[in-house]
């Protein structure tokens, strides 16, 4: 018999959720969980966490949601498409681990993801 788990059941709700930590370029640290199928630019825009202006809304288009995803877990969040990698081009003081928050998308296994934003989103 499987088990069966209230979709209220507040342990089912805390699965689907990964806590991320960014980080200003001041050094200022935010620690939250984003929910699992959001990107992890959503997560900072509906926290009010200052540093990542989204200015597309997540289409890929702007790169105002850089960000450096800590070294440790560059291979969890994947490479990025062409098509980002061609956005980041407009993204000042570019490096290999730069990446638009908004193609990361949140799940169990970036539970503890750590990103760095740059000192400007222009
Ligand atoms: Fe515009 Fe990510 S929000 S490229």
């Amino acid at each position: 018999m499987g088990e069966r788990v209230s979709p209220m059941c507040p342990l089912r709700y805390r699965k689907q959720m990964a806590k991320i930590t960014y980080i200003e370029s001041n050094g200022t640290e935010h620690t939250i969980e984003v929910r699992n199928g959001q990107s992890v630019m959503e997560g900072a825009v509906k926290n009010n966490i200052p540093g990542i202006d989204a200015d597309c809304g997540g289409a890929c288009a702007c790169a105002t949601c850089h960000v450096y995803v800590d070294e440790a877990w560059t291979a969890k969040t994947g490479t990025a498409s062409v098509m980002e990698e061609s956005m980041l081009d407009f993204a000042q003081d570019q490096r290999p681990n730069s990446r638009l928050s908004c193609q990361i998308s949140v799940s169990d296994a970036l539970d503890g993801l750590i990103v760095r934003m740059p000192e400007n989103q222009h």
